[in-house]
């Protein structure tokens, strides 16, 4: 048996050797990279693989909550489909309830009996109206059910500090005290485990139109009145700058007061920073269509999201001045593709597909924000379920994963693992006046001891062999690629673009990886 394996071992290089022989005509791209062993980065957080759910569109209601007496079904009214494919994901953090909507969000409107619940109107988005089913009991919940911790947005806009810090208390005290006991009577014994505070959202826009120097000092000025029991090390999040809107909103300048004068004083500091970016034409530009795309669109949807690595290092920078010891995590609790909605769906619901660009889109972030893992402690993905770049989409019973769902996937090994500098020769993709890596890395070494490549392919048509110095005696992963640039799941062909084996090649002892076109790989090397 033994035998046969290194036979085929042995016949599997040598036809390894003569693919790369027969491919390495003129028009076959080749790129080197070389790995930094001896170089660990910080650990990469596994929050950095967050996601973000609002009270938008379809994400919460119908996405996740569907309620106790639907047809569909579920587990105490969430979805049970939706719940186990975010299980399988191994989701580490949901942020709630937004977005613009958490700075309108009474959080006395989501507890008690369902049915004595007020209706509120959601202004922001498309003024429908929100029963208040899922609240504060079935966000914490909804997060224990799937193994995450919970992240929770105050309300800094519209509500006073007294009424959030009593939010606080209602979610985390064990006292037997008016609030706690509230909770007891409304089915929650036990406090919940709070991990993330959020101070607002986006303060300088639909969280309150605050100057840099307001947003700043409401900051501080909330942080005093926001307190969850000591032991449980519940995390504040100052609501930070966007890098979406240069006409209007300077995020270098918004970053440096919020650090300057952001934090609590008394010695303390700011716990963390958050930063948004949507991966679109800048200053709100006219949007994309989500399929059906040109080239253009797929060299432009990409070069938006190298953009991100860019201002990551002007924000990081600014953050390194005030804080050399780099006791405030950055938190980019808000990243992901931003386009035309689907025609016919309700305006303002923010519903798009989803294709292979969006996959690539959300690796090339994950190796960003692998890049500065001693800064960046958490990313949160805009948003989860039918919302933006959701990594699930639901239509009525039937649910699909999209391609962005197969890239989380494809990444679990990358959460908690050891990230090392990865060097790519300089061979470009060229459309036009836009020039990109033509290929992009992140290597890092998992927690069961391998190490672990992550290559992208950003040419629409040329593959590209990428000749590693990466010793090992075989690779193994998968890969999400097709012949078509927009190749997606619909509710008709689920399963129209998911990952498929893929190996890489070990030649004269080194890992080398025959790339095609498009393509998104994962690879573990023995
Ligand atoms: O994700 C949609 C919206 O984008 C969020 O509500 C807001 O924070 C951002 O502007």
């Amino acid at each position: 048996m033994k035998k046969l394996a290194t036979a085929m071992l042995v016949t599997g290089l040598i036809a390894a050797g003569a693919a790369i022989a027969q491919n390495a005509a003129p028009s076959q791209a080749s790129v080197d990279v070389t790995v930094d062993l001896s170089k660990p980065g910080a650990p990469i957080a596994r929050q950095i693989y967050g996601h973000f759910a609002e009270h938008l569109g379809r994400g919460i209601y119908e996405g996740i909550w569907v309620g106790t007496d639907s047809k569909i079904p579920n587990i105490r009214g969430y979805r049970t489909d939706v719940v186990n494919a975010l299980k399988r994901l191994e989701v580490p953090v949901i942020r709630w309830p937004g977005g613009c909507f958490a700075d309108l969000y009474d959080w006395r409107d989501g507890i008690g009996p369902r049915a004595q619940r007020p209706t509120r109107i959601n202004v922001h988005w498309g003024g429908v109206t929100d029963n208040n089913a899922f609240g504060t009991h079935e966000f914490m919940d909804f997060a224990e059910l799937v193994g995450a911790e919970a992240y929770v947005s105050g309300n800094i806009g519209s509500l006073t500090p007294y009424e959030m810090g009593q939010w606080v208390e209602y979610i985390t005290s064990a006292e037997n005290a008016t609030l706690a006991n509230e909770r007891r009577k409304n089915g929650r014994d036990k406090p919940w485990k709070l991990k993330y505070w959020g101070l607002g959202n986006e303060t300088w826009g639909c969280g309150g139109n605050m100057r840099p120097e307001t947003a700043a000092a409401e900051n501080a000025r909330y942080t005093a009145f926001v307190n969850a029991p000591r032991e449980m090390g519940m995390i504040k999040v100052a609501s930070g700058a966007s890098g979406n809107l240069d006409k209007w909103h300077d995020y270098k300048a918004f970053t440096e007061e919020m650090m300057k004068n952001g934090g609590p004083t008394f010695g303390g500091h700011m716990e963390a920073l958050s930063y948004h970016y949507y991966a679109m034409p800048p200053d709100l530009g006219p949007k994309d269509v989500a399929t059906g795309f040109t080239e253009e669109g797929w060299a432009k949807q990409l070069h938006y999201t190298l953009d991100l690595d860019r201002q990551l290092k002007d924000v990081i920078a600014i953050m390194d001045r005030h804080d050399p010891k780099k006791q405030t995590a950055l938190y980019v609790d808000e990243w992901g593709t931003w386009y035309q909605q689907e025609k016919g769906s309700t305006p303002g619901f923010l519903y798009q597909q989803n294709t292979l660009r969006d996959a690539q889109v959300a690796a090339l972030s994950f190796n960003i924000f692998h890049r500065y893992t001693d800064r960046i402690k958490m990313a949160n993905i805009a948003q989860m379920i039918n919302v933006l770049q959701a990594i699930i989409l639901t239509d009525k019973e039937k649910m699909i994963l999209t391609p962005t769902y197969h890239a989380f996937d494809m990444y679990r090994p990358f959460m908690e693992a050891t990230p090392y500098p990865a060097e790519v020769s300089k061979a470009q993709y060229r459309f036009g006046s836009i020039a990109l890596p033509l290929i992009d890395v992140s290597a890092a070494r998992g927690k069961d001891g391998k190490l672990y490549l992550a290559i992208v392919n950003t040419d629409p048509k040329r593959a590209v062999t990428v000749r590693t110095n990466v010793a090992g005696k075989a690779a193994r992963g998968q890969i999400l690629v097709s012949d078509r640039m927009d190749a997606h799941n619909s509710f008709d062909k689920p399963s129209a673009l998911a990952p498929k084996p893929f190996t890489g090649l070990i030649v004269d002892g080194k890992l080398v990886v025959q790339m095609p076109a498009m393509g998104v790989a994962v690879l573990a090397v023995d």
